[in-house]
């Protein structure tokens, strides 16, 4: 009987090591864009709970109509991008933003690339959108780049 005791005690101690090996607790989340100083290698589409309501609603029609080429990190590299002759403008980079005012946007994106000397492959959305999304697609436009120049 004190046999069994003990091997019932090994059995579980050998369980819970499996389950939770020494180590494991301390281990700290992990951590992305970790980017003191130094550029990120690659940006995530900001998280929601840091957006504004506009924002919010401009993330939704942007990850509708414009992610599959511009990329969910404004980084030119939708899944689409690939198949595009001109590549999709890499709308987190706040050299190419800096340039845009929003009415610019606003503009290209009713009026489409020909538009504008640019290529046809940025699409015309024309009267699509009403004023209240094309801001809010503005807005979060925005913040792609914002993110690039703080580095996270
Ligand atoms: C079918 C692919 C495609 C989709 C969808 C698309 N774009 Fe584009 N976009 C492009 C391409 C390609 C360019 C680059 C044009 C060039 O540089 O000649 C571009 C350029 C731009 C530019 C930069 C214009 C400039 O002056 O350099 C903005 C801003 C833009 N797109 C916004 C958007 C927004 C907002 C949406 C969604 C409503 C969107 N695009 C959807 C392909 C796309």
């Amino acid at each position: 009987m004190r046999k069994n005791l003990s091997l019932v005690i090994l059995i579980s101690a050998a369980v819970l090591f499996i389950l939770n090996p020494p180590g494991e607790s301390q281990k700290t989340p992990p951590q992305i864009l970790q980017t003191q100083g130094e550029k990120p290698k690659f940006l995530l589409p900001p998280k929601k709970s840091q957006l504004t309501f506009t924002e919010k609603k401009g993330q939704a029609l942007y990850d509708y109509y414009c992610v599959l080429c511009h990329g969910a990190g404004g980084n030119g590299d939708g899944f689409n991008s690939y198949t595009l002759t001109t590549p999709p403008a890499k709308l987190a980079d706040p050299n190419l933003m800096t340039k845009l005012p929003d009415a610019q946007i606003v503009a290209i994106i009713k009026g489409g690339g020909r538009a504008f000397g640019l290529s046809p492959q940025m699409p015309s959305w024309g009267g699509l959108f009403k004023d209240k999304d094309l801001n809010a697609l503005v807005a979060y436009v925005r913040t792609l780049s914002r993110r690039t120049a703080t580095g996270g």
